[in-house]
């Protein structure tokens, strides 16, 4: 698959770097070449020599190195690969990226280069939430740099959050993605999905049934098309769609302000079943019961409408805005009058009556409904349902160009 592809890649300076030793012999393994650049501190965790006995290629370290400088000039170097990868991006190579600084090789290579480039963030979860990184983050986005992960787990510190470096597999799909020719290579998509947990006191919730199934198969499917992706994912059960960013929220106040930060995108597709309202006040106590009374009195407020708030949106509104509609009774006649209320140009309907299994299945039975069109589309797998609206908005995308 990625057989002749050329990849220059830039090693930080973290504990992921180990895991860069393995990504070295996958991309290898799939025909493509690697030439790795270490920064000073990525050889605190990996060595030049394994580096350089596994991609079998000289290993760059030093921007004043003049035999380097007269074999192959930096310059050079950074055009010659056909993706530049940074793996593990850390804060402080992402915030050199973000403010254009070019004081080593690598931040000069990536200053120099007029390739994409791709990185895999990986650093303590409070150093990855600093509002710093999250701005560096957003720059970086906004310059076109495709970003896949960080991913959610234990970490080398040990803590516990966001910043856990993507897995192999998944930085060699996003790779793949972003060297691949399909048809929304260059789009950046956005996608909501999975439940929100809205909280009631400390443990418990409010919540609903939705897997997150149906948005994991759209990401993995825009994915394979080579669009760039960014999930917004509630707490669902789905696996996560691999090669692009993930984005775990809560709440729907959460999932809006990521979407808000995600933007601007090409297609934004909104398949979360997004809770219509949380509880009001404060939530610091866990609620006791009271004797003689049947339950605590909980006041409601309606939740921000994510769908409706983009799809209304000025400036920066993508120009294709897909959202759903569960329904169960008079399906088409509801998801119509949604699709106008929401003001989003299609609306996939799919009857969630009990006795379709829908809801927490693994099939999907939708209706498509754009400005002139009504598409019935028979029972099949939410994959292949997934696989369908990517190439819909493919064909969407590129007719508008
Ligand atoms: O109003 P309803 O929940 O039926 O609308 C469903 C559509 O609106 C879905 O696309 C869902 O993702 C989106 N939605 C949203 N924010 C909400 C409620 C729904 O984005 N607060």
């Amino acid at each position: 698959m990625l057989a002749g592809r050329k990849i220059l890649l830039a090693i930080g300076g973290g504990i992921a770097a180990f895991k860069c030793l393995d990504l070295i012999r996958r991309l290898r393994e799939q025909g493509a070449e690697v030439t790795p650049v270490l920064t000073r501190s990525a050889e605190e965790f990996v060595t030049p020599l394994s580096v350089s006995a596994l991609s079998a290629q000289k290993v760059y370290r030093d921007l004043f190195n003049l035999n380097d400088e007269h074999e192959m000039g930096h310059i050079e170097l950074s055009r010659a690969a056909d993706l530049v990868v940074v793996a593990p991006a850390t804060a402080d190579l992402m915030a050199k990226m973000a403010g254009g600084h070019a004081n080593d090789l690598v931040s000069t290579l990536l200053m120099a280069t007029d390739k994409k480039v791709l990185i895999a963030p990986s650093m303590n979860v409070r150093m990855w939430e600093h509002a710093a990184t999250q701005r560096n983050l957003k720059t970086l986005q906004d310059d076109g740099i495709v970003v896949v992960g960080p991913n959610e787990g234990d970490m080398a510190c040990g803590e516990y959050g966001p910043g856990r470096m993507a897995e192999v597999p998944e930085i060699i799909d996003a790779i793949s993605a972003t060297l691949s020719d399909g048809p929304l290579k260059g789009h950046h998509a956005l996608v909501t999905s999975g439940p929100t947990h809205e909280p009631i006191d400390p443990v418990r919730y409010i919540a609903n049934r939705s897997s997150g199934g149906q948005g994991t198969a759209i990401a993995d499917a825009l994915i394979a098309k080579g669009a760039q992706v960014t999930f917004i994912t509630g707490p669902a059960s789905a696996e996560r769609p691999k090669g692009c960013q993930i984005i775990e929220v809560t709440t729907a106040a959460e999932m809006l302000a990521a979407t808000k930060a995600a933007l601007p995108a090409d297609v934004a597709i909104f398949a979360a079943a997004v809770a219509d309202w949380h509880i009001k006040g404060d939530k610091s106590s866990k609620i006791k019961k009271t004797k003689g009374k049947t339950g605590p009195d909980l006041e409601f407020e309606e939740n921000p409408d994510i769908l409706k708030t983009v799809a209304s949106m000025r400036n920066g509104r993508p120009s294709l805005v897909v959202g759903f509609a569960a329904e169960t009774d008079n399906v088409i006649s509801n998801g119509k009058a949604k699709r106008d209320r929401k003001g989003c140009d299609w609306i996939v309907i799919n009857d969630v009556s009990p006795e379709t299994g829908i809801m927490g299945g693994s099939e999907n039975d939708v209706t498509l409904i754009s400005d002139d069109d009504t598409e019935d589309w028979p029972r099949m797998s939410k994959r292949a349902v997934g696989e369908r609206l990517a190439a819909r908005i493919a064909e969407e995308l590129n007719s508008k160009i």
